[in-house]
């Protein structure tokens, strides 16, 4: 038993102030502060007024085991995204070898089994040929079907659309798109090539992967989700022109969802002369303008769910130039930091962070009892200080050992995180004896 006392706690488009009991890994109440919830024993956590959110639920995110344990591994990137506040996490398929056959996931589930210490999911990947094993798939049991509609790491394009239209027509669960046209971004490249030579600059990257590229992907996977009736969720939306595809409102009962990514909502194209090839992901930091409509498009719930597409490669890897340089960056770790930034600037409400990067993706996904503050849900919890910390690459969990927000300042940090009511993370410490659990999905019907 733990009892929780003197929380201002956020959920369900509110912050009120409340006690939190939780037993036997779930929150058996949050009743008024002070009131007689104590079941005696365990124990008594003093909030001291402090926030307390729902645990994040990430719904991208990339921890590279098998294969580049050298960047990551589920081990260490759980603990990051513990310290960053996230108490579940859904994992991208393109690992070495690639998560392709259940067989490959399988693998995977043993390995967070083992070794993360928050609560864990894997997606399977599509292929050019993976039709019988995305058929064959168990649609309780992994995330959600990964297509990579624009060419990233790990080499796992499909951008032929007679076969994304048989994919979109076969997959028994929600699907996840990468949306970015690698014609044009080929394209992008060979001007940018023509302008620049050898030496493209970091900022050049919103040029190359560019909003047409996004747009004309996005709107492909919408209109193939349309025609099949599949089940689609547009990761990492960057663009304003990209907002028309989706509709404002709450997310239950949509067909057709999208997520924005923490660094996308916090940063834009000028932060590129500072951050240079540490800032080259895919897709690129866009425009102020457009992080500023993805932000506004959080607040009416047009933009459904927010992650952070935590992809580590080690800083030798992010250069030495345009081409050589990874895209990709590790994000967990400051995951809700970040998202307090945006609070603190006006740019989104503690409830609104609540339902983005809690509660809906939970509800989308099918997790059930998770991403709320509330009776019978599990006990995944996030406690705030109002302590500043100064983010450091000597001072990262995250094996590949830096961060892009080295130098930074945040208002807040996370104080403690708790999974399944055990503590696995506090005042800036690890707790090592706690694994996660295997998470359900029931985002689709049998
Ligand atoms: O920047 C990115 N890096 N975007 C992706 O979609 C993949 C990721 C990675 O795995 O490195």
């Amino acid at each position: 038993m733990t009892l929780i006392r003197n929380c201002r706690v956020v959920d369900d488009g509110r912050v009120f102030p409340a006690d939190i009991l939780a037993r036997n890994g779930r929150i058996e109440a949050v009743g008024a502060v002070g009131a007689k919830l104590s079941g005696g024993g365990g124990r008594e956590i003093d909030a001291a007024g402090r926030l307390v959110l729902p645990g994040l639920v990430d719904d991208q995110v990339h921890f590279r085991q098998p294969g580049m344990t050298r960047k990551a591994d589920i081990g260490s990137e759980s603990r990051a995204a513990a310290a960053g506040g996230i108490t579940s996490y859904m994992e991208m398929p393109n690992t070495n070898p690639p998560t392709l056959t259940m067989e490959r996931w399988e693998e995977k589930m043993a390995i967070a089994a083992r070794d993360s210490r928050v609560n864990y999911g894997f997606y399977l990947g599509a292929s050019v040929d993976n039709l019988a094993d995305i058929r064959a798939a168990d649609p309780r049991r992994i995330a959600g079907l990964k297509i990579f509609m624009g060419s990233s790491t790990g080499g796992m394009l499909v951008d032929d659309e007679k076969i994304l239209r048989r994919i979109f027509s076969a997959a028994p669960c929600l699907i996840a798109t990468h949306c970015e046209d690698s014609r044009r971004i080929a394209e992008n490249m060979k001007a940018a090539e023509r302008k620049w030579g050898g030496d493209i600059p970091a900022r050049a990257h919103p040029v190359v992967r560019d909003a047409e590229a996004c747009f004309a992907s996005s709107s492909l996977a919408v209109a193939l989700a349309r025609e099949t009736g599949a089940r689609l969720h547009i990761l990492h939306i960057t663009t304003a022109r990209e907002l028309e595809l989706f509709a404002p409102g709450p997310c239950a009962g949509k067909r057709i969802t999208a997520e924005a990514c923490v660094h996308h909502l916090l940063l834009d194209d000028s932060d590129y002369e500072a951050g240079g090839f540490r800032l080259k992901c895919n897709p690129a930091i866009k425009t102020r303008a457009d992080r500023d409509a993805v932000r506004a498009a959080v607040r009416e719930g047009r933009i459904d769910a927010i992650a952070t597409d935590h992809a580590p490669h080690l800083l030798a890897e992010k250069g030495p130039d345009y081409a050589g340089a990874a895209a990709g960056m590790p994000l967990a770790e400051f995951s809700l930091p970040v998202l307090l930034e945006l609070e603190s600037a006006g740019a989104l409400s503690l409830p609104d962070i609540a339902r983005a990067a809690a509660q809906n993706p939970a509800e989308m996904y099918g997790i059930p009892h998770r991403g709320r503050i509330a009776e019978g849900y599990w006990a995944d919890l996030v406690i705030v200080d109002d302590s500043p910390q100064i983010a450091r690459d000597e001072n990262v969990l995250s094996k590949c050992g830096w961060t892009p927000f080295h130098g930074r300042e945040f208002s807040r940090r996370v104080w403690m995180t708790m999974v399944n009511g055990e503590v696995v993370y506090e005042d800036g410490k690890v707790n090592d004896n706690i694994r996660g659990m295997p998470l359900e999905f029931r985002s689709h019907p049998e």
